[in-house]
């Protein structure tokens, strides 16, 4: 049986305080729900002020990217110890926007992948294409490239370990999500790229969470998909009642 993993990606929201307030408005609504990782993600510059306040909670925390090295020379750079030390389990990896506006490529992702399961984080690492590409009927290539990339070198213990976002790009921010037929299929052939990769024990281990304009109103049938484990949520994350609602649908 996979726990299901519902995570709020905050991105470049909220101030210390906001965050506080966001995650104080959290706790009384998840209080009872059990059974589920229920993970917030805020920018960095929050991330001890969210522990402090949801510490002893249900809630766990999570960053938004991580650098590779462990310490050094790299300004405005975050390790994943700092992470650690700072009350993160988690740590999202290769996010579409760090894809696109930050120049992440597979190799990067691989090498983050890495030095943030040597530290003891699990990563979330985001997979998924773009509109031109679903357009041009190439979804699974570059889906596998990116599982496969990111994958590189990681022995199949770990592998177990590492939770999978697929998150559509043309679905991210946008209000349009993939139906959940569509969801589904390439949650499942996710799974037979695991299991070429590795077995079918990681194949059907790896937690795969969706992630794209999820909302209230079509959660549900999103996380009833068999391949779906949960999801990444981006914009109604922001909303406490929102995020609730949809951890509870889980
Ligand atoms: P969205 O973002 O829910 O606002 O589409 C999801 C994500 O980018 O993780």
């Amino acid at each position: 049986m996979r726990r299901p993993i519902v995570a709020g990606n905050w991105k470049m929201n909220k101030t210390s305080a906001e965050a506080v307030k966001l995650a104080e408005e959290l706790k009384p609504l998840l209080a009872d729900v059990k059974g589920v990782d229920i993970v917030l993600c805020p920018p960095f510059t929050s991330l001890e002020a969210t522990y402090k306040t949801i510490r002893g909670a249900n809630l766990l925390l999570g960053a938004q990217d991580m650098f590779w090295e462990e310490s050094g020379a790299y300004t405005g750079e975050i390790s994943a110890k700092m992470l650690l030390t700072s009350g993160c389990k988690y740590v999202i990896l290769g996010h579409s926007e760090r894809r696109t506006y930050f120049g992440e490529t597979n190799q990067t992702v691989n090498k983050k992948l890495k030095a943030a399961l040597r530290a003891g984080l699990v990563p979330i690492v985001c997979v998924g294409e773009r509109r031109e590409e679903r357009e041009a009927g190439v979804t699974q290539q570059i889906v596998e490239d990116h599982v496969a990339g990111a994958f590189e070198g990681i022995r199949a213990e770990q592998a177990s370990e590492v939770v999978i976002a697929y998150e559509p790009v043309w679905a991210i921010g946008t209000g349009l999500t993939a139906t959940p037929e569509q969801a589904q299929q390439v949650h499942a052939f996710i799974r037979q790229i695991l299991t070429k990769l590795y077995n079918s024990n990681v194949g059907q281990q790896v937690r795969i969470q969706y992630g794209g304009s999820i909302k209230p109103d079509n959660a549900t049938a999103l996380f009833s998909q068999p391949d779906i484990d949960g999801g990444l949520v981006g914009g109604a994350s922001l909303t406490a009642s929102s995020f609730a609602e949809i951890v509870k649908s889980v």
